[in-house]
């Protein structure tokens, strides 16, 4: 594999240094450079419906910023991810003016569904603008595919609320007791062991999800039901990462072969959850501990955010507003990605091992 070309980081970097948005620039590194390819990721912009052609200006700005700021980036991706929650409450009207901005985007873009996008209407207008709820396809090389992992139970879904804006209120809400677990599902996981069943175990494979496929905080749906089941269809590839939206926040983790990174969102960062220091129990299979965003500082966990995957494994760079750079990197020696400035200071890996 090879390194990030280091000028066209630094290009990178020097833009990102005028303006910090919210953007991942996902760079697919190959033996031969000339192979190489980047994609571009957009995140949790969460457009709100106020009233008539009014819609809550912050959550636009975000969007529009980062859509501008694609279209202007060297080297240009060969597509655009949107990763989830485009709408607030799910409405005709969010979705639709969601859609007309991300609309000015010059790139083809896949689309992940956000449970925002999703408990209204179950997906049924979502679809209708950006496709399936869930596919996969293959671009020079290697196979990429999009989970709904967003989804629940029947009982819940159709039975529990007497409307389907109530149904829509109760999920948007972070920590409502109310709210149900999310879960990719039984038929979609059929559909995965099908999808994966013609792909190559050497090929690289990358999830989009809009939930972590791992549990990480359950009082907040930071959290996906049956990611184990999930896992251990991943788990005969060589080399898997998920990319997720949802957390708005900056989290990695290293499952077995899998390697986990959420992107930031163009809205707001939701604060660190108290549990992740006071209880231990509440993570189960957390392997790394993470950085947290500052909740009294309203841009922070959102900025500019450039994954790389060299050897496979994903290494990320964090511009973030007003904020220390961070670089987050898989460490071969423990086998886990690492916070370069803030973790295991005695096994640290310098910035020139990586690129
Ligand atoms: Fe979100
Ligand atoms: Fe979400």
């Amino acid at each position: 594999m090879s390194q990030m070309g280091r000028r066209d980081f630094l290009k990178l970097g020097a833009l990102a240094g005028i303006a910090t948005l919210p953007l991942s620039m996902v760079r697919i590194a190959f033996g031969k450079p000339e192979d190489d390819f980047t994609f571009a990721y957009i995140s949790d912009s969460h457009i709100q419906h106020i009233k008539g052609n009014q819609f809550v200006r912050n959550w636009d700005m975000g969007l529009k910023r980062a859509v501008a700021e694609t279209n202007l980036l060297v080297p240009k991706p060969d597509f655009v991810v949107f990763g989830g929650d485009l709408a607030q409450m799910g409405t005709k009207e969010e979705l639709d003016h969601g859609a007309e901005l991300l609309s000015a985007l010059k790139y083809k873009t896949y689309h992940v569904m956000g449970e925002h996008d999703y408990y209204l209407d179950l997906g049924k207008y979502w679809e209708k603008l950006f496709g399936p709820q869930w596919y996969s396809f293959d671009h020079k090389g290697v196979h990429f595919v999009v989970l709904n992992s967003i989804l629940t139970t029947d009982e819940w879904t159709f039975k529990r609320w007497p409307t389907a804006e109530q149904r829509m209120a109760e999920m948007a809400g972070l920590d409502n007791p109310n709210g149900s677990p999310f879960m990719v599902g039984e038929a979609q996981r059929k559909w995965l062991k099908e999808d994966l069943a013609k792909v190559a175990k050497t090929t690289p494979i990358v999830v989009f999800s809009h939930s972590p496929i791992q549990k990480i905080f359950k009082n907040w749906n930071f959290w996906t039901d049956d990611a184990e089941q999930v896992q251990a269809l991943l788990k005969p590839f060589q080399k898997v990462s998920v990319v997720y939206g949802h957390v708005h926040q900056i989290q990695y983790n290293q499952i077995g072969n899998i390697s986990f990174n959420s992107v930031m969102a163009t809205a707001w960062p939701w604060p660190y959850p108290q549990s992740y220091v006071l209880a231990d129990s509440h993570l189960p299979v957390l392997t790394v501990p993470m950085n947290r965003a500052d909740p009294f500082f309203e841009r922070d966990a959102t900025g500019w955010q450039y994954i790389n995957t060299r050897t496979g494994r994903l290494a990320l760079n964090y511009e973030l507003p007003n904020n220390t750079k961070r670089q987050v990197a898989f460490n071969a020696k423990t086998g886990k990605p690492q916070d370069m400035a803030y973790q295991d200071k005695k096994n640290r890996i310098l910035p020139q091992d990586h690129y």
